[in-house]
């Protein structure tokens, strides 16, 4: 460690099976002796709890703190995450050994942050989930009155007059209720926040000087708003892994990286995770190539990480991810892995991270993206997709999240923002008003925050600002072939496209095949741009090429 230049070690995450080995009996020598170890030779240690992985006699003891899947499958212990995050019994044990940890290391030399827990985003249908859900929603809505008409629950006899018969959405017949859908993934944001934060707390009281983190796991099955968790981190903190083998991966690293900074609201963050010497793509896992764990590694550098992390330092010789990622692999330290390790270290020593000004933002809305993947919409509109194709169309870009102003940016690029609430959508007009560039997408402003559709025509919050009225979706099957009116230049449309009335904007780009021949395809209102379809990747980077305000 010391010849790579490691100065920052995780230790303890998943260990609770070997720290408490039976109920009550602690064993906390052996992790004593990894710290003292790290002072000694000048690394200092990030100290996990262990709650992401309770030990077998927890679930024995407490079968109901088991998570319970959506089709009401009780899982069992054998691999991790088998917990609930609203049973009682799993919550005091996570605190107690949370509080076990701090009494016996809080004070050591080694210790640098402490870092909660592990990628927070277990989804639990048990009846202690259900039985939170609940009060979760007495909370938000106060009134079944008011729960009904957000869920629109007259539709298929779904109205509810008692809070007790409403249901996480498991497993129905056929099409959830969306407005349920939506609020149980708000839910489970909040239900684990709180189980996060149960343990901070009190770690935060007998330890202020040192930081408390979690590590940020990023996907569409993680029911967690990052950005409403990242004022609760100390420091922002991700995990990130690139699921592209090929060059996408680059785009996939910087789009992390800017996202880590949105979230960081440009602050300082770190990179907790990254693969040393691997690529996983979904059932393959692919050597990384030499120099592309610099390459990913210096580009979140240079987009403000305070330093890099890697999961994992030594290969086990067993276990589920015994052939996953490490520095030290199987063949040992006599590796390129290592070697380039040691370099990308030597490189770090005299590096300081990157603080980029950009003058543009993306709009990204976790809450947007789980509605559209709730059920019954057009066509499958795969939301980080839109955003990442926006992200690599600009080539960099701060990200902001609902809630938070624009005002520092000239241009404000809204990908697919379906969901947008009266105030948000007040935050946008307000930019155009001020004299900003406003980029929006398909798809936005559609429904409201309950994802009920906004009447009269879409985008419905956003029509006044775009001067435009939609009339009809028409997702495509294939590509349409579209043309600017000044430049004659043609490009494809993909995924999806829409009968568009102008009200105030001009048609920018006209559709020139398809039953919407003729019609606008991409529109300007004054400074506001509206994108009806997506542009392949480089009539993208070119339109914001030439849109993008990049006075400074
Ligand atoms: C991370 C996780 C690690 C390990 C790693 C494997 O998401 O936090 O514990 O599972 O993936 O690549």
């Amino acid at each position: 460690m010391r010849t790579a230049g490691v100065n920052l070690v995780t230790v303890g995450v998943f260990a609770w099976s070997s720290l408490e080995p039976r109920p009550g009996v602690f064993d906390l020598d052996w992790l004593a002796r990894v710290l003292d170890l790290l002072h000694a030779h000048g690394i200092r240690a990030v100290l996990a709890t262990p709650t992401a992985s309770p030990p077998p006699w927890f679930s024995r003891l407490h079968p109901d703190a088991l998570p319970v899947t959506a089709d009401g499958v009780r899982l069992t212990h054998g691999s991790r995450d088998t917990y609930c995050p609203s049973a009682p019994a799993y919550l005091a044990a996570a605190r107690a050994i949370a509080a076990k940890l701090l009494e016996r290391f809080g004070t050591h030399p080694a210790l640098a942050m402490w870092h909660v827990h592990n990628e927070y985003g277990a989804v639990c249908h048990c009846p202690h989930s259900t039985a939170a859900f609940r009060a979760w929603l007495r909370d938000r809505y106060r009134t079944l009155d008011a729960l009904n008409d957000a869920w629109t629950t007259a539709f298929w006899s779904q109205g509810y007059g008692d809070w007790d018969e409403i249901e996480t959405p498991r497993a129905t017949r056929y099409l959830a209720n969306p407005g349920q859908d939506l609020d149980f993934r708000r839910f489970c944001s909040d239900a684990l926040l709180a189980a996060y934060v149960q343990q901070r707390d009190p770690i935060r009281a007998a330890t202020p000087d040192v930081p408390v983190t979690t590590n940020f796991v990023f996907g569409a099955w993680v029911p967690v708003d990052h950005a409403r968790w990242a004022r609760e981190v100390d420091l922002v903190a991700i995990d990130d892994y690139p699921s592209d083998a090929g060059p996408g991966a680059q785009d996939q690293t910087a789009f992390a990286g800017d996202l880590a900074r949105g979230w960081a609201r440009g602050g300082p963050w770190l990179l907790m995770e990254s693969a040393p010497n691997l690529i996983y793509t979904p059932g393959r896992m692919h050597a990384k190539e030499p120099g592309r764990m610099a390459a990913h590694s210096l580009a979140h550098v240079a987009r403000g990480s305070r330093g890099v992390m890697f999961f994992q330092w030594r290969q086990p010789r067993g276990g589920a991810e015994r052939f996953h990622s490490a520095v030290i692999t199987h063949a040992g330290a006599d590796t390129r892995v290592y070697r380039e390790v040691v370099a990308l270290g030597d490189k770090l020593r005299t590096m300081t991270p990157g603080v980029p000004d950009n003058r543009t933002a993306i709009v990204f809305d976790a809450h947007s993206w789980w509605a559209l993947q709730g059920p019954g919409l057009p066509a499958p509109v795969d939301y980080l997709d839109e955003v990442r194709a926006a992200h690599k169309a600009l080539g960099a870009a701060d990200f902001v999240f609902p809630g938070e102003p624009v005002d520092r940016y000239r241009t404000v690029v809204v990908p697919a923002l379906y969901l947008l609430d009266d105030a948000q959508a007040d935050v946008l007009r307000r930019h155009v008003r001020d004299g900003g560039t406003l980029i929006v997408s398909y798809l936005s402003g559609v429904c409201d925050e309950h994802a009920r559709v906004r009447l009269g025509g879409h985008p419905g919050a956003l029509r006044d600002v775009l001067g435009i009225r939609v009339e009809e979706f028409h997702p495509l099957a294939g590509p349409v072939g579209l043309e600017f009116g000044a430049t004659a230049v043609r490009e494809n449309g993909m995924f999806w496209s829409e009968r568009i009335h102008l009200e105030g904007a001009v048609a920018e780009a006209t559709y020139v095949d398809g039953s919407l021949e003729g019609l606008p395809a991409i529109t300007r209102h004054g400074k506001a741009w509206y994108l009806s379809t997506r542009l392949g990747p480089d009539g993208y980077a070119r339109i914001m090429a030439e849109i993008v305000d990049t006075e400074r």
